[in-house]
């Protein structure tokens, strides 16, 4: 974008307002203001949060990252990696001693490039906190600070099929835009998806920029699938428990965490049944059906089809398949 390059990186707010000014603009769901910068759409507040971030943010060896675009499994990957990256075994104590049962999964790893905008103050000071920090990004890959690509820190990326992304996506903006409304036209939702234009779109560049870059570095980054995590769960998260350094004694510590973890469990905390996280989504939205395939009940044979087609030339080139 040229004329915002002219101004980077911005050093004042007057800079960073001119930067936003000139930004491409688009309106999800009729509703929410976006604007598009270094290839990927933001909402505007993101775009400012994310310039401090790159500019203060100084990652440490042992950080562990999570990252996803949105509505792919992140809440999920959330609540396995703290149970990892905490004490594993809770077998012999009671439901207390459950981090999970102490905060949404969202407000216990905060977003980076987010935190001022959570509804509390998260219990994370993502300049401060103690080691190991655990944190979560929507940032593409190429946007992320130079000092976590540069790092030892590890990242785990998680993300989903995309037929499946776009309608979790879209009941979930339907919930957040039009409570009370009739859903946003599929149609027009199914062209945002298409044509990448939607928080932290393009889906599709998302993906295969944490995918290339974890073919290349595997010890860095983990690339971990919606649907392999739900078709082979110990396997996966055995998985990501080593890959972080913190690998289960026994079969009966995975199957806690993954029970602790489930969909019906994490759904049904009091915690997750009320409240907000960022200050307009609901913790309650965050849970709607988890499962594989409900596309089928919604999209026509044409709009799969012209998914599929995208799939085929932005993700199977690079040995991408979801
Ligand atoms: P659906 O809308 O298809 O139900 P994110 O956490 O990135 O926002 O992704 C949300 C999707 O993950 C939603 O999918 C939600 O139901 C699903 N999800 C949330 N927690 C889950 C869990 N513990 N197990 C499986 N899926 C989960």
């Amino acid at each position: 974008m040229s004329t915002s390059s002219n101004l980077w990186p911005p050093s004042t707010l007057d800079d960073v307002e001119k930067l936003l000014n000139d930004l491409p603009k688009a309106c999800v769901w009729d509703a929410k203001d976006i604007c598009q910068w270094e290839g990927f759409w933001f909402p505007p507040a993101f775009v400012k949060s994310t310039i401090t971030l790159r500019s203060r943010f100084q990652a440490r060896d042992d950080d562990v990252f999570l990252a996803s675009t949105m509505k792919t499994g992140t809440t999920w990957l959330k609540a396995l990696s703290l149970c990892i990256m905490q004490n594993k075994s809770h077998q012999n104590s009671n439901e207390h001693d459950d981090v999970l049962t102490s905060g949404n999964p969202h407000f216990l790893v905060p977003i980076i490039e987010t935190t001022i905008y959570y509804s509390k103050a998260p219990p994370v000071d993502i300049y401060d906190a103690s080691a190991p920090r655990l944190l979560h990004t929507h940032l593409p890959y190429s946007m992320l600070p130079n000092s976590i690509k540069n790092s030892a820190c590890k990242i785990v990326y998680i993300t989903r099929n995309p037929k499946d992304n776009l309608i979790s996506m879209w009941h979930f903006f339907n919930s957040l835009y039009r409570p009370n409304q009739d859903p946003y036209p599929i149609e027009k939702a199914f062209d945002c998806f298409c044509s990448g234009v939607h928080p932290f779109g393009p889906f599709f560049e998302h993906v295969v920029e944490y995918w290339q870059e974890s073919q290349k570095r595997p010890q860095k980054i983990l690339f971990v699938k919606y649907e392999e995590l739900k078709s082979d769960p110990k396997g996966q998260v055995s998985k990501i428990a080593e890959f972080l350094g913190r690998p289960f004694a026994d079969e009966k510590e995975v199957d806690e965490v993954l029970w602790r973890c489930s969909w019906g469990r994490l759904k049904n905390l009091e915690v997750n049944k009320s409240g907000n996280f960022l200050k307009d989504v609901p913790n309650k939205s965050l849970f709607r059906k988890g499962e594989i395939g409900d596309w089928k009940n919604y999209l026509t044979p044409e709009m799969k089809e012209q998914i599929n087609q995208i799939c085929c030339i932005k993700l199977e080139p690079f040995g991408l398949f979801l």
